[in-house]
């Protein structure tokens, strides 16, 4: 089985040139004027809706698998928008303009809504909690998914980084975490999935209307985003390769975010969708909020971001069976290790191959697990293909030898390659040049 992929595409240089030269991009179509004007004019209260009607249906109207998946669904907002609520101030103290100061400080107050208005319905539809948000919040903690759990402690640091480090790169790599990735490509998808069953079910009403408010509030949080991350790209050179970071480091997590108990796709399907119908909205999410300020994923250097030439529900579908496969993400056992799946692991790996690796000639590196079930793989990199099949070749420009869980942890990047090879558990054999054709293959961040 092998697969070859296109790693540039025509229009790349052309969409480069203009960039961030003047050009004009969607983000300029936003202002903080106009953000801050839409906030005062767009206010609502979590605390006045009434849950009574919806506490009734809840118990009456919902079966008992749909209260659970439900719950589980709610859970991951409520957590989430505390944590967007307690980690958003040193995003206040590190932009630059009192205008974009002003909007955050209006976000935070934003949030803080949000996550008042899902501890009152966890507690008084659900009978979750004593009513305060730390009972609320501890009482679904359990329901979190791995990949909410990494990617809110990832949002933890990143405040703290900033605390520290009020830099352009900094604040824009904190933007595409929290504007981008967690609302954006997470969220919104999640509200619209929320939103759509409950206006077709005519079910929760005071639920519906405070979901179409959240709705509107991070409509406006996204746009800044956008805003925000064009202008710290126009100010700072470093900007593009700082988010292209953020996001390889992240989006391997979202594999996991939607991931219910026992990959039980019910979860979602009881409400009418598809795990890759809402992965793929929060993939194709992400892509317009980035082309819309400048920083198209094949426009920003490096490796690729995203799986070049795949639609938004096939990135989906990928990071899923990666995330289901324990590839990518938090291992909760060992990874699978059937011929499909060490298949999907090469066949991805071709995929995130460096299209500036910089060699002249085609170069093959040889894949030998030490394990005896696992077949012997190779990839070989040439102009803009990168080519994985099963099997040895001649003369390879470099084998390794690893073990295969060691080898997988390595692209799930929870080994560090480094450390691999100091230890002894990746070994390489052939010219030590080699070594450096696959680093500039696979550069490492
Ligand atoms: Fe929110
Ligand atoms: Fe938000």
């Amino acid at each position: 089985m092998a697969i070859a992929t296109e790693s540039t595409s025509p229009a790349d240089a052309e969409v480069r040139a203009g960039t961030h030269d003047g050009a004009t991009l969607a983000a300029d179509a936003i202002s903080y004027d106009d953000l801050y004007a839409r906030w005062e004019r767009g206010h609502w209260s979590a605390t006045e809706l009434d849950f009574t009607e919806d506490a009734r249906q809840w118990r009456e109207q919902l079966t008992d698998f749909e209260r659970t998946a439900a719950l589980w669904n709610y859970a991951q907002f409520f957590w989430g928008e505390d944590s967007v609520a307690d980690n958003l101030s040193p995003y206040i103290d590190a932009a630059p303009l009192p205008e974009q100061k002003y909007f955050l400080a209006t976000q935070q107050a934003d949030e803080a809504r949000h996550a008042v208005f899902f501890k009152r319905f966890v507690q008084e539809v659900c009978g979750l909690g004593d009513g305060s948000v730390a009972s609320g919040l501890a009482a679904i903690k359990p329901q979190l998914t791995p990949g909410i759990r990494t990617i809110f402690k990832r949002l933890d640091r990143m405040a703290d980084e900033l605390r520290v480090n009020r830099s352009r790169p900094q604040l824009a790599a904190g933007v595409t975490l929290y504007h981008f990735v967690v609302e954006a490509a997470l969220a919104h998808p999640g509200q619209h999935m929320i939103s759509e069953y409950l206006e077709r079910r005519e079910i929760l009403p005071a639920f519906t209307a405070g979901m179409r408010n959240v709705a509107l509030d991070e409509q406006r949080h996204i746009g800044f985003g956008v805003k925000l991350l064009a202008d710290l790209a126009r100010e700072d050179t470093r900007v593009p390769a700082a988010v292209a970071r953020l996001l390889h480091e992240v989006l391997q997590h979202t594999g996991q975010v939607l991931m219910p108990p026992g990959w039980d796709e019910r979860y979602v399907s009881c409400f009418g969708y598809t795990f890759d119908q809402v992965g793929g909205m929060g993939a194709s999410s992400l892509v317009a909020r980035l082309k819309a300020a400048g920083l198209a994923p094949e426009q920003l250097p490096g490796p690729p971001v995203m799986f070049a030439g795949f639609t938004p529900e096939e990135v989906a579908r990928r990071g899923r069976e990666l995330a289901m496969a324990g590839i990518t993400g938090v291992r909760e056992g060992p990874t699978k290790r059937d011929p499909e799946t060490v298949a999907l692991l090469f066949n991805t790996m071709a995929l995130t191959v460096d299209p500036k690796h910089g060699l002249s000639r085609p170069t093959t590196f040889q894949y030998e697990f030490v394990d005896p079930d696992i077949a012997t793989w190779h990839l070989t990199v040439d102009n803009g293909t990168a080519v994985a099949a099963e099997g040895p070749v001649a003369a390879p420009a470099l084998r390794l030898a690893v073990a295969y869980q060691d080898y997988v942890d390595i692209i799930g990047r929870r080994l560090d390659p480094r450390r691999a090879l100091v230890t002894g558990r990746l070994r390489i054999r052939g010219n030590p040049l080699g070594l450096k054709k696959l680093v500039k293959v696979f550069p490492q961040p």
